[in-house]
């Protein structure tokens, strides 16, 4: 098949799964058949994987897949997690160091006045109240009838950034006026029509959004599997349910299920720069080169980020890739990370390693799906109140011992306190 023959039919397969999907709204649950009430819940949820297990209980199987699922076989969204537990490891036949996972290892200091730990910080000049945000994730209907709305409101009141993706459930309006003293980025999934990115781009600066995300990961969609074996029954309910909700489909705005444009390169960002004051963060970055590139062309932010491992499987767990990307942009514009991210362990080493703040994506669908706007302020609250134990232990600074495992099984230590690594020798 020729490439672009091939690159259309991927394109529209997608495009009228999420056309047809956008037709729905809120109608969700007819479709997907999961339960909302939490009668079940006796026993409190005490960490982000009580709420994964009370999630993969409630939801129906096709939305379960399509928010845990990652693409092909799955090894960079396990790896996401696991980088984080130094429990990753690819055996080559046999268990080799090689191939190992850098350990990162916390270095706690004791005797340091710890009555006070503040976990507020700035991203893009604005301030959060803990550097654990919420990443962009579609459909969140699935999870909770008024998906995104809920959302929206759990991130104003936790004083905390909720980026909003292109593939809302909601409509950007409802979203902001459920919400509207909350910090909100909005997530771009670049359109291969220019003009209606430039009419979407005004509209979401005239809302109040603060930054704009562009999405540099899905030059095309990664292959998840799940998704397509479950693709019939997905399709069936979606034509259903679309025959009962003519009001509803009106009321999406078209843009937000659009195609993605196949042909964006760093050239076409100054355009983007020309029609917006808001601050253009890339996210989806994983190496030096492109962290280079970033800088020369005068993004304001980059999230190491590997789309939760559902785009190019076997690319490096965020985490591990968080070193190369900081070290390349030389503290020239802010970074983020996201991916695997669900201890406050996870956040501080995220920090320690160079990361301004940390973003959740199935987290907070795990929240939605527990109690929608109070599942998702107990996820973030969770997290904090992990991240604020952990600050405390560790003698409030982001100290962390990252141990690399290199070739020759040699142990290289790197103390890394905010922003700057040192070497051993420089210790
Ligand atoms: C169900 C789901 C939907 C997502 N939708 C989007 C999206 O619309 N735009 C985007 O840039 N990233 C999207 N992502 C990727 C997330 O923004 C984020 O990179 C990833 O979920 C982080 O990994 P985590 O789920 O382990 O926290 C999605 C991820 C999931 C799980």
């Amino acid at each position: 098949m020729q490439k672009d023959q091939y690159r259309i039919q991927t394109t529209s397969y997608y495009s009228s799964i999420f056309t047809l999907s956008s037709t729905l709204k809120c109608s969700y649950q007819v479709l997907f058949g999961f339960a909302y009430s939490y009668e079940g819940a006796d026993m409190p949820l005490a960490c982000l994987t009580d709420f994964e297990a009370h999630a993969r209980e409630r939801l129906s199987k096709s939305s379960w897949d399509y928010i845990e699922g990652g693409a092909d076989e799955g090894i960079t969204r396990d790896d996401n997690v696991a980088a984080f537990k130094n429990t990753s490891m690819c055996k080559t036949g046999q268990e080799s160091q090689e191939h190992q996972s850098p350990r990162i290892r916390l270095r706690p200091r004791y005797l340091r006045d710890v009555s006070e730990v503040d976990l507020r910080t700035t991203i893009q000049g604005e301030e959060i109240s803990a550097p654990i945000c919420i990443a962009p994730t579609g459909f969140h209907c699935l999870a909770w009838p008024d998906g995104e709305m809920s959302t929206a409101r759990a991130a104003q009141a936790a004083g905390t950034c909720y980026i909003t993706s292109s593939y809302a459930s909601c409509s950007l309006e409802d979203i902001v006026t459920t919400a509207p003293r909350g910090l909100r980025w909005f997530q771009l999934y670049v359109h291969p029509e220019r003009q209606l990115n430039k009419q979407l781009i005004q509209r979401v600066e005239a809302l109040g959004f603060r930054a704009l995300v562009i999405t540099v990961d899905v030059p095309i969609l990664g292959n998840r599997r799940q998704d397509i074996r479950n693709q019939l029954n997905l399709m069936m309910n979606l034509m259903q349910a679309s025959i009962h909700s003519t009001k509803e489909r009106n009321s999406i705005p078209h843009l937000q299920m659009s195609p993605i444009s196949t042909s964006l390169c760093w050239n076409d960002l100054s355009w983007f720069q020309s029609m917006t004051r808001l601050p253009i963060i890339l996210k989806g970055i994983l190496t030096k080169e492109d962290a280079e590139l970033a800088v020369k062309h005068n993004v304001h932010g980059i999230i190491v980020s590997n789309h939760g491992g559902r785009q190019l499987d076997g690319v490096a767990a965020s985490i591990d890739a968080l070193t190369e990307v900081v070290a390349a942009v030389k503290g020239k514009i802010e970074v983020y990370l996201d991916g695997g991210v669900r201890t406050g362990n996870d956040v501080l080493k995220a920090l320690a390693l160079g990361a301004k703040c940390v973003f959740l994506g199935r987290p907070i669908l795990w929240g939605l799906a527990y109690k929608g706007e109070h599942g998702v302020k107990e996820v973030l609250n969770i997290l904090k109140n992990e991240l604020h134990i952990s600050m405390a232990l560790t003698g409030k600074d982001p100290l962390v011992i990252y141990t690399l495992v290199i070739r020759s099984a040699k142990v290289m230590f790197a103390e890394v306190k905010g922003h700057t690594l040192r070497t051993k020798e420089e210790l």
